[in-house]
């Protein structure tokens, strides 16, 4: 089992590195560097060519400064846990030809991950005692997911969304209210300030399954920013309504999920668990059933450590990726059982 871990992230707009040191059961994160990319902000979403050049350019300087954070030189890691996917293609090669070059000159081990397997993985860094079964709410830019999670590596998906992720809803909403880029932080701060009277949207499929969609929360809004007559006096309410919807759809389906598998744990995770509303809901929601795992939010967001910690996960059960290892945008969850009809994914909870 490899002791020491360089884990590497660019799948999107951040260029991170980390590195993982100690035993089998709990490794330490011993260093951590995440580089977010600021050309982006002009363009109000990440342009995908510029993030591939900036990746190119700072990757080196990162990786060397997560190890020199953790005292430690190049020839003491043991084995480079990479994303592979799923993420824009152009910035996701950057990351693998990388660590591919790392591996194969240093004769080390390699091992590719799937970034939302990172972002499961992401509380696990900071709570040693978190092992499944749990039910996994992953709310990213890209992605929302809410799986049964019965063993680390074995995923039944209960639902994702039909339409926008979570997190893009979060940022197209920001963009409607004239807010920059990312949006998810914006909308929760002007929330913070709104009152939750004021503006009323629709909560899509709520009351039904394990599915979710939320483009047509995004129209809603689109419809009262245009028959506002005062958006600056509107903006923190319209933030404070989008947010109060989403949080109640994605905590609402959470809650059933956990009633219906009777587990004990649920865990949040990406880039909008960063959001401390989401979190707190959560909590109050489940007080009794289940208690909520979430990772701080810098471990939330994208970043290297939640990939190593990953593949450590997996170097730990002898995986390893050889040198044909490519990246792949469409990188599908490995050990994903999907399920049409979201009731059979559940195990009676009897069974177990
Ligand atoms: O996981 P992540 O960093 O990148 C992807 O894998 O996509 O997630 C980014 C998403 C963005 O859509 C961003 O707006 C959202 O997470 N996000 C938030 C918050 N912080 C980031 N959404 C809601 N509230 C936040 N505080
Ligand atoms: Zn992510």
């Amino acid at each position: 089992m490899a002791e020491v871990v360089l884990g590497i992230e660019t799948s999107c707009d951040e260029t991170s590195a980390a590195v993982l040191v100690g035993e089998r059961r709990h490794p330490e994160l011993a260093g951590l560097v995440i580089l977010s990319q600021d050309v982006h902000k002009v363009f109000g979403g990440v342009v995908p060519e510029l993030a591939s050049r900036a990746h190119l350019s700072a990757l080196p300087a990162v990786v060397d400064r997560a190890l020199a954070e953790a005292g430690l030189a190049w020839s003491a890691v043991d084995a480079v846990a990479v994303t592979q996917g799923p993420g824009l293609v152009g910035a996701l090669l950057v990351g693998v030809v990388y660590a591919k070059a790392l591996a194969y000159a240093g004769d080390r081990e390699l091992i590719g991950v799937h970034h939302m397997e990172g972002h499961l993985f992401a509380p696990a860094l900071e709570d040693p005692d978190l092992a499944p079964p749990f039910v996994a709410l992953l709310v990213s830019g890209g992605h929302t997911l809410l799986l049964d999670v019965p063993a680390w590596g074995r995923y039944r998906l209960l639902g994702a969304t039909r339409d926008d992720a979570a997190g893009e809803a979060f940022d197209k909403v920001a963009t409607l209210l004239g807010l920059g880029y990312p949006g998810g932080p914006a909308i929760e701060r002007f929330a913070a300030q709104g009152d939750p009277g004021r503006f009323s949207f629709p909560r899509p499929m709520r009351d039904e399954g394990y599915e979710f969609s939320f483009s047509g929360l995004k129209t809603a809004v689109l419809r009262a920013v245009r028959a506002s007559d005062n958006l600056e006096r509107d903006r923190p309410h319209l933030a404070r309504a989008f947010q109060d919807a989403v949080l109640d759809v994605l905590v609402t389906k959470l809650e059933r999920a956990v009633r219906a598998t009777g587990y004990r744990t649920a865990v949040l995770g990406g880039g909008v668990a960063c959001n401390r509303t989401l979190a707190q809901l959560a909590a109050q929601r489940l007080s009794g059933l289940a208690r909520v795992a979430v990772a701080s939010p810098r471990l939330n967001a994208d970043n290297a450590a939640m990939i190593a910690r990953a593949g450590w996960h997996r170097l730990g059960l002898g995986e390893r990726s050889d040198w044909t290892l490519d990246a792949r945008a469409d990188l599908p969850l490995p050990g994903l059982e999907s399920a049409h009809n979201p009731q059979s994914a559940i195990r009676d909870p009897q069974s177990r």
